[in-house]
């Protein structure tokens, strides 16, 4: 097992008996993994955007344990030192930690974006709460559209909530002039060409 794979490990084992928790990081992870793939993270990059993604949420808990609450802030405040003592413990580089550690304590904060990883996490972590919070078609039109910055986020979030607007991009044309005809030959119109 390598060691984003240890992490993974240790965070489920960090959210025991809380599948819900689980289930969330595992689903930004994943989303996360492809866009930064398929908008040329190199290998490094790649790296700290996967250990960032699958210990973004480290805070939820902690906030609850020591507070009573999770809200962005808190998690924000509380999260960064549990993932710094985690990924010290499975032996990441110190560059590595810092990263994820901002990452981490910035992922709830959406002026300023500053990198491409931090972008890709913010998008990911979008992709998976408007279908868990179940906001509907509206809400996540406005919110994506001032979120969405990757080609790969963009066309995820389309596909997934909007894939109309897909269709009438690609096929609008050929529809009316089908429509057309089909509104010639119901009225019996005779057009020469
Ligand atoms: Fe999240």
């Amino acid at each position: 097992m390598n060691r984003i794979d240890r992490l993974y490990m240790e965070m489920i084992h960090f959210y025991q008996d809380d599948p819900k928790h689980i289930q969330h990081f595992v689903k930004v992870h994943s989303f996360s993994r492809l866009i930064g793939q398929a908008e040329g993270l190199d290998e490094k990059q790649l790296y700290t955007l996967e250990a960032a993604a699958l210990v973004h949420d480290i805070g939820i808990k902690i906030g609850m344990e020591k507070y009573g609450r999770s809200d962005g802030k808190t998690q924000e405040q509380e999260g960064p030192e549990a993932a710094r003592e985690m990924l010290t413990r499975l032996g990441f580089q110190e560059n590595v930690i810092r990263r994820v550690e901002y990452l981490v304590g910035h992922h709830h904060t959406y002026k300023n974006i500053e990198g491409l990883d931090y972008q890709i996490l913010v998008e990911a972590d979008f992709l998976v709460n408007y279908f868990e919070d179940g906001l509907d078609q509206e809400h996540i039109k406005t919110s994506a559209e001032k979120i969405f910055k990757t080609e790969t986020g963009k066309k995820i979030v389309k596909e997934m909530f909007f894939p109309e607007a897909f269709q009438k991009s690609e096929t609008w044309a050929q529809d009316a002039l089908q429509d057309l005809e089909d509104f010639i030959e119901e009225q019996g119109i005779y057009i020469r060409q």
